[in-house]
Formats: structure tokens, sequence, C-alpha cells
């Protein structure tokens, strides 16, 4: 796979994802030995323009795993010449030149694609804006299913949460929609419900999905919940019962006994923390799952060259 930039998740056909899922299985091997020297000529900048505890430090851990050397600033609004007025392509145009790969968190959708249009070494979009995308997690998300899951095909996924910002679920839903016979169902007060986007991805690429409110009915069936954060203060002035969306032992009884629950992290009060005993919770094995894609995404940057 001739890989450029890390912009969107709909750029991965079928056959990128399984070559991608093949180097991960290697990356664990790798990460159990401790690592390897293989690319201790590379350097990875880091650049953050809005907070990040997983992504950020899973891809530096992913550099150095690497034998790579890494560049960070986790606070570029304030510690980078973006403070003084600079813009972003000329920030890119700048750190360009002192390292090989560059994964950025942008406060505004689209930027890592600004980033990319200027950028002479690869962008790795580590979330962009509100409602742009997050492609590294939902690879990450989709290698769980699949490791979880033994398989992509056939399976029902409920989303749940602030569907309309979440980033994460959009770039899944667009990863999820490439594989037979999917069936998705998005849980979530109409006021945040999945965006017109993704519905007509779906209706173009003919994948079954379904729009609810209410959950009671929908969790019974699916192989996967994928929980999401609900932003709380959006909702004031409404009567909408959020708990009914939260994860909780009740949830849990209601719950397929092989079905797993997913999270990009962090949680707030959406997944009660008795449920982290249970077996289906498969948050941390996929945070986990962050560093061996993250940097098996980094190898198949670095050997194109
Ligand atoms: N899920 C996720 O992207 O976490 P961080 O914001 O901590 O990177």
């Amino acid at each position: 796979m001739n890989l450029q930039h890390v912009i969107q998740s709909q750029q991965f056909s079928v056959p990128n994802l399984m070559e991608l899922f093949g180097r991960t299985r290697q990356m664990e091997t790798i990460v159990r030995r401790g690592g390897t020297r293989d690319y201790d000529d590379k350097i990875m900048a880091s650049l953050f323009y809005k907070p990040s505890t997983r992504t950020r430090f899973s891809f530096e851990s992913a550099m150095y795993r690497l034998g790579g050397k890494v560049l960070s600033t986790e606070s570029a609004k304030s510690f980078s010449s973006a403070i003084e007025g600079e813009q972003l392509e000329d920030t890119i145009r700048i750190i360009a030149n002192y390292c090989d790969v560059i994964v950025l968190r942008h406060n505004e959708e689209g930027g890592a694609q600004r980033a990319a249009a200027v950028s002479p070494v690869p962008i790795i979009n580590a979330g962009d804006g509100g409602g742009g995308q997050h492609p590294t997690l939902a690879l990450l998300d989709l290698y769980t299913i699949y490791n979880e899951c033994k398989t992509l095909d056939g399976l029902s996924v409920a989303m749940i949460g602030a569907l309309d910002t979440g980033r994460t679920v959009r770039s899944l839903a667009y990863l999820l929609s490439k594989f037979e016979r999917v069936k998705l169902y998005f849980l979530a007060p109409p006021e945040m419900q999945i965006k017109q986007d993704i519905i007509n991805h779906l209706q173009e690429h003919d994948v079954s999905f379904q729009l609810e409110s209410d959950p009671s009915e929908i969790i019974p069936k699916v192989d996967v919940v994928y929980q999401t954060r609900i932003d709380r203060e959006r909702l004031q002035g409404k009567e909408v019962d959020l708990s009914q969306y939260n994860i909780n032992p009740d949830m849990l009884k209601r719950m397929k006994s092989d079905a797993i629950i997913m999270h990009p992290l962090p949680r707030s009060v959406e997944i009660d923390p008795v449920v982290d005993r249970d077996p289906r919770a498969a948050y941390f094995r996929q945070s986990q799952n962050g560093l061996f894609v993250r940097m098996a995404l980094l190898t198949m940057l670095f050997d194109k060259e």
C-alpha cells in the first residue's frame, strides 16, 4: 500500500486494512520482545492543539518502540508560534524540515487536510475539530472488533452518545461500511443524532442502518456496543433521560453473552466502573491496541520510501 497521509478513514480499502492488521500482529510480537531499532533514523513530530492522553502517548510510545525519536508539543496553541498568530500551514512547512512524519491534532475540522496540502512529509490526523474525523482511532477500533469478534462481516453494531460531534463514531462508521452485511444502530437523543453526511454515505453504499433514541430494543440484538460520552451541557433545559444510555449491570444483563463493549475513552458516567470486571468490557484492550496499530501505521508510512 502506498500510504502518503492518513487523513480520513474512507481512504483505506479492505486490502489496505488487512495489510495494516497483518503488520499490527507483528507489532504485538515486537513489543513483547521489547521493541526494535529498525527505525532509529526516523523522527516523528507530535503537534497537538487540543489535549490528548491516549493518542499522543500511544503515538510517542509507538515511535520509541520502533527505535525512532520524538519531537513533541502537547499544547501547540500556547507552546508554538500559533500564539503569535502563525498559520497552521506555515507551522507545518517549518516542522516538516525537522522530521519524517507529523502527527497532528487540530482544533478545526479540516485542519489535517490543510496540513497535508502543504506538507512534504506524511501527516497523520490525530483528530480534527469537533465534527471531523479520528481515523487512527477508527483503525484501532476496527482491529479490536476483528480480534474480539473474529470477523468483520455480518456484525450488528450499536453506537451510543453525542453522535453528531463524535469523530470516532463518524470514522468508524465509514470503515464498517466497507464490510458485508453490517448493520449499524445509531442510539442518541434526536438532537445529537449522526449527521446527514454519514447517512448519505451509508445509503450510497447500501449499508443497513437505523436511527433510534430508545436503546432498550436494540441492545439485546447487537454484537458490539460502542459507547461514547454525551456532553450533558448541550441538553440543558431539555427533558432527556440520559441514564437510559449508560452501561451498567442492568444493561449488561440485556446484552448478548458474547457481545463486546467498546469506548474510545476518556469516559465519564456513561460506563459504570463495575462493568470493567465483565469480560465483555473491551475498552482497555481497545486502547492498548492503539499502540500496536499506530506502530504498524508508522512502518507503512516509512517503508514506502
Ligand atoms: N480517544 C482519544 O482520542 O483519547 P485522547 O483524547 O486521550 O487522545
